[in-house]
């Protein structure tokens, strides 16, 4: 059977693949950051997960507004690199488990999460500055990859409590496919942050440091958060931070916590990062 392995949280600030693409990641601004992630990339290179399932949103890359889908589904053999404007990252393409994404999404759907269903899709950097951030730059990323893709970009985005249920339902799909395969979920965007208006640049790292505490040791304690909390708390895009509870409820509610670090200002986000397993 396919189980999940581990829940990983990180925030997919592009700035960080723009500098690792360039070669750039060096010096007094990055040195703390490449030292709070080797843990991570250690860990990944040990757990060699066969499968990464990434929870993440599309930046109106893939999709234009004319569309919005609350959640969806890649059920791809691969997914390129988006052009988001300055020509598409040059990282590998990810190779995707068509058969393991059609057995989730139909497993979903009987669950009653109406996905909506991507048979190809170019994936942001949403999706692909993670990766860099657990694999560095390989010539191939050693995983295959699934993206699971949720509306953060434009109100009403789903609650934090259908997230956290979503992911359970996720772990229910994964855990019924017949394959001896190890799959890890991650949960991406975050934390705080504020791209544009008023509030610019806004970070709350007192209120992200007792929130990822509650996500990882009390995660019923932070389902419920209202979108109004996290523009409030968090700024306008800090509301990305509810895809973590996707990766959250994909796990038991009591974990061992890897690894945690959180490092701010990375561009304009307070970055974070964790690693769960479960204890048994
Ligand atoms: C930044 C962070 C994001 O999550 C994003 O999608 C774009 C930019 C940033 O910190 O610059
Ligand atoms: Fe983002």
């Amino acid at each position: 059977m396919a189980k999940i392995i581990a829940g990983i949280g990180t925030s997919h600030i592009p700035t960080v693949g723009a500098v690792i693409d360039n070669d750039q990641m060096h010096g007094e601004y990055w040195d703390p950051f490449i030292a709070g992630i080797k843990p991570a990339r250690e860990w990944m290179e040990k757990t060699k997960p066969d499968v990464c399932l990434i929870v993440y949103n599309d930046h109106a890359s893939a999709f234009s507004l004319k569309h919005i889908s609350t959640f969806g589904i890649g059920v791809a053999q691969e997914y390129q690199p988006a052009d988001e404007g300055y020509g598409p990252r040059q990282v590998p393409v990810c190779n995707g488990n068509s058969d393991l994404s059609w057995h989730i999404a139909e497993s979903l759907v009987l669950d009653e999460f109406d996905m909506t269903i991507s048979n190809e899709m170019p994936v942001d950097h949403g999706l692909t500055v993670p990766l860099t951030i657990m694999y560095d730059q390989p010539k191939e990323w050693p995983c295959q990859v699934i993206p699971l893709y949720v509306n953060v970009v434009q109100y009403p985005q789903p609650t934090g409590n259908r997230c956290y249920n979503l992911g359970k339902a996720i772990r229910k799909a994964v855990e019924s496919y017949p394959e001896d395969i190890t799959v890890a979920i991650f949960g991406t965007g975050g934390l705080s942050h504020q791209l544009q208006g008023e509030r610019a640049g806004l970070i709350n790292e007192e209120y992200d440091k007792q929130w990822l505490e509650k996500l990882v040791n009390d995660p019923l304690s932070v389902k419920d958060i209202s979108h109004t909390e996290y523009l409030r708390e968090t700024g306008s895009e800090g509301i990305e931070a509810i895809m973590w509870l996707v990766m959250r409820g994909a796990m038991d509610d009591e974990v061992n916590e890897v690894h945690r670090f959180t490092h701010a200002p990375v561009s304009n986000t307070n970055y974070g990062l964790t690693i769960i397993e479960n204890k048994k």
